[in-house]
């Protein structure tokens, strides 16, 4: 299939095409390895806070990082039938570049129009970011600056998705978000939230899955065979990586006034 059919090449193809005159290859590398490094240990917050900061993680995490999301997510989405049928539109917490929503949004597309995703990011690079991707994609939405936790979230039609973000969350915040996005959940609104597979780095996950049941939900771990664009293997073997399959588990709320 040519970059031209496939709206996924065709967004790699943008992605090395914007990123790789700001930053080598080699430091795309360095930064991949320092952010893979960094989310494999709990750091503290303002460490998070400059995860994305420099050109070399930014490229590390747009070309990269952001993909694999991309197919994570895809692959969580078609697993639990998240866009059958497709949501209203998507609200994507600390939606990073923006590609997480989006893969959901184009799963949509195959049956209806795809819905809107609004993202929702406290970092301005990654807003600026999550805009561009859904131009690229064609999708319709946009994205704003903003606290995951107070987020106003959708009823019924709507769905919230939280990808590889609540685990940046201090406590507070994520006790805060959790109980909107189980009041979200009961006013019909579909609620997915996904995180690498890793009890060390989210020790809140036992406590947010229990919440999740009793309301209903359920939660699951993931591996799927990872096919990855010719481009990002290279990079993946480039950076000492083997992602030979996706992991990942989600927490899910089908929304209570859905249809059967
Ligand atoms: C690891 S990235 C994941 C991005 C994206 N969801 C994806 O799947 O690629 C985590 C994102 O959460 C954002 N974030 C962290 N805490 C946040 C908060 N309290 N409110 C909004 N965004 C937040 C960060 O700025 C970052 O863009």
């Amino acid at each position: 299939m040519s970059d031209r059919d496939d709206p996924v090449l065709a967004w790699h193809a943008a992605l090395r095409a914007r990123w790789l005159p700001l930053a080598s290859l080699p430091e795309v590398r360095k930064g991949i390895q320092a952010l893979s490094t960094s989310y494999v240990e709990r750091r503290g917050r303002l460490e998070k806070r400059k995860a994305l900061d420099g050109a070399a993680r930014r490229a590390a995490f747009a070309l990269f990082y952001a993909p694999l999301h991309f197919l994570a997510v895809r692959g969580v989405v078609r697993a639990l039938g998240a866009a059958d049928p497709a949501p209203r539109a998507i609200l994507d917490l600390g939606c990073g570049t923006g590609a997480s929503g989006a893969a959901w949004a184009l799963e949509g597309l195959e049956a209806e129009a795809a819905p809107r995703v609004e993202g929702v990011d406290r970092d301005r690079w990654t807003v600026e970011e999550a805009r561009w991707t859904l131009r690229a994609l064609g999708l319709r939405g946009g994205a704003r600056r903003g606290e995951a936790e107070r987020a106003r979230l959708p009823g019924a039609g709507g769905a919230v998705l939280a990808a590889y973000a609540v685990n940046e969350l201090d406590a507070a915040a994520r006790e805060r978000l959790l109980r909107a996005m189980l009041r979200s959940a009961e006013g019909g609104a579909r609620v997915l939230v996904v995180e690498p597979i890793s009890r060390a780095v989210s020790p809140w996950w036992d406590a947010w899955a229990r919440a999740f049941a009793e309301h209903g939900g359920r939660s699951d771990d993931w591996r799927f065979p990872a096919e990855l664009p010719e481009e990002l293997r290279e990079l993946d073997r480039a950076a000492g990586l083997d992602h030979r399959e996706l992991t990942a588990r989600s927490l899910w709320l089908a929304g209570a006034a859905r249809e059967p």
